[in-house]
């Protein structure tokens, strides 16, 4: 294994959880600015050429894990790994961002849907190869065909 280390920390206008989003159908289109460290920064070269970037980043202010528990979008309790729980046994989060911009060391981004101040892990290009008619969506698409 290894320790991981931050690369940074997205500025978003997130203090507090109650204000992001969530629940069916919520949109994530506020904008955040990840801010990259130094010694990390030259990785960042090429990057303005992808409109969109997968995300990985720290749930720093989660609870303790919980194996079985009842997202907002459903009153029925799942398994954690079949949900975006913030309290996971490792509590990484996924997120993605439009590109908006890059300066420096700096990428504009929207889509964001951590706290303020969250450190980031990694950032990749994302490049979606699953076609949608393929993608199932498990319980999801329980809770949205009840909710219509
Ligand atoms: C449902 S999770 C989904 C996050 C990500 N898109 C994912 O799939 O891994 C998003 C929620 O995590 C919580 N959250 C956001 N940033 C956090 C942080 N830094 N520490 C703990 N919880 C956080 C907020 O309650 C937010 O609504």
């Amino acid at each position: 294994m290894f320790a991981p280390q931050p690369i940074g920390f997205v500025r978003t206008p997130y203090q507090n959880t109650t204000s992001i989003p969530r629940g069916l159908g919520a949109k994530h289109e506020a904008e955040g600015i990840i801010e990259i460290l130094p010694e990390f920064d030259l990785g960042l070269t090429d990057i303005e050429g992808f409109s969109h970037l997968y995300v990985l980043w720290v749930f720093d202010r989660a609870g303790e894990f919980q194996l079985i528990g009842a997202p907002p979008t459903d009153s029925r309790p799942h398994g954690v790994f079949a949900t975006r729980s913030p309290r996971r046994p490792n509590p990484i989060g996924l997120t993605v961002v439009e590109l908006l911009r890059r300066d420096g060391a700096l990428l504009y981004v929207r889509g964001v849907d951590m706290l303020d101040r969250t450190p980031v892990l990694d950032i990749k290009p994302y490049l979606s190869s699953v076609p949608s008619e393929t993608l199932r969506r498990g319980w999801l698409a329980e809770v949205e065909a009840r909710n219509k």
